[in-house]
């Protein structure tokens, strides 16, 4: 197997994909921290990472890089395939997500987008804070789903924590440094996989989609 050094350096993961990796990151640590005592910074932290999760699934379909789906979403024989080489210290190196960490990646994803809806449901315990949805439940309702919206936190939790060790395992066990290429958007491959580049107009309209979405959800689904 040609080790790093003896590839080609090349352009895995395009600017929106790392600036939305980094801003999910920042506001989720702000989410987390507002939660408590700053509610109002919390809800628009909340549509600020729903605009970025679903930008993050229209550029699975329409991004370029390793960005799409299509690229890592793999089926249980790739699945299977990945887990036998695991343990071994020479890294087969995929153009992008393995195939595990795929599945640990949308669920993150999937994760969020609960995240985001029940907070839109739910209700403070005195009733004066809530998402924008939570008046159209009853206040019993509301705090069942506050129930579950920090039950879907503590799972995000745990999928994070597992993340990280998997980045942590790459970098002593693997001696494979992921994180680098997650910053400078550059990995070194054994050859060009050739991976596509998107147009603008792609960038744009799934932005403003994005964005109008979320600002819509923000004023309780009411124009
Ligand atoms: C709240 C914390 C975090 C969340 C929710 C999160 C989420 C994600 C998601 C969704 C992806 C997929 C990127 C994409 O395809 O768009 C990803 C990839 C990645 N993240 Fe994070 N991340 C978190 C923290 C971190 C931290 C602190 C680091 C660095 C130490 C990190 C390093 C990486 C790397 C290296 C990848 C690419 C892995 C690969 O090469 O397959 N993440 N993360
Ligand atoms: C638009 C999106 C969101 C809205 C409208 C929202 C709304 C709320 C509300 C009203 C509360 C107070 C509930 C209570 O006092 O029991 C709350 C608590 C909380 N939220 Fe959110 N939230 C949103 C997104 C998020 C996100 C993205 C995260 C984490 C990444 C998060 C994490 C938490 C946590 C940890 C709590 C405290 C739970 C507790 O201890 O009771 N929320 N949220």
């Amino acid at each position: 197997m040609p080790t790093p050094s003896e590839g080609v350096s090349v352009r895995l993961w395009d600017w929106p994909v790392r600036l939305v990796h980094w801003l999910l990151v920042a506001l989720i640590l702000f989410s987390w921290w507002s939660s408590e005592d700053y509610l109002n910074w919390h809800r628009w932290s909340g549509y600020a990472i729903l605009g970025l999760v679903l930008f993050r699934v229209w550029w699975g379909f329409a991004g370029g890089g390793a960005a799409r789906f299509a690229n890592f979403v793999k089926g249980p024989g790739a699945i299977l395939a990945y887990l036998k080489t695991v343990g071994r210290r020479d890294t087969a190196v995929t153009p992008g997500h393995n195939p595990l960490g795929a599945l640990s990646i949308l669920a993150i994803l999937g994760v969020l987008l609960v995240q985001v809806g029940t907070g839109l449901f739910t209700v403070d315990i005195d009733a004066f804070e809530g998402g924008p949805l939570s008046d159209r439940v009853s206040f019993e309702t509301g705090r069942a789903i506050a129930e579950i919206h920090e039950l879907t936190f503590r799972a995000l939790q745990a999928l994070v924590v597992l993340h990280l060790a998997a980045i942590a395992y790459y970098l002593v066990w693997k001696r494979t440094n992921l994180i680098r290429p997650m910053i400078t958007g550059r990995r070194v491959l054994p050859s060009d996989p050739g991976l596509p580049s998107a147009p603008l107009w792609r960038l744009v309209l799934g932005a403003v989609l994005a964005g109008a979405a979320a600002w819509f959800v923000s004023k309780g689904l009411r124009l």
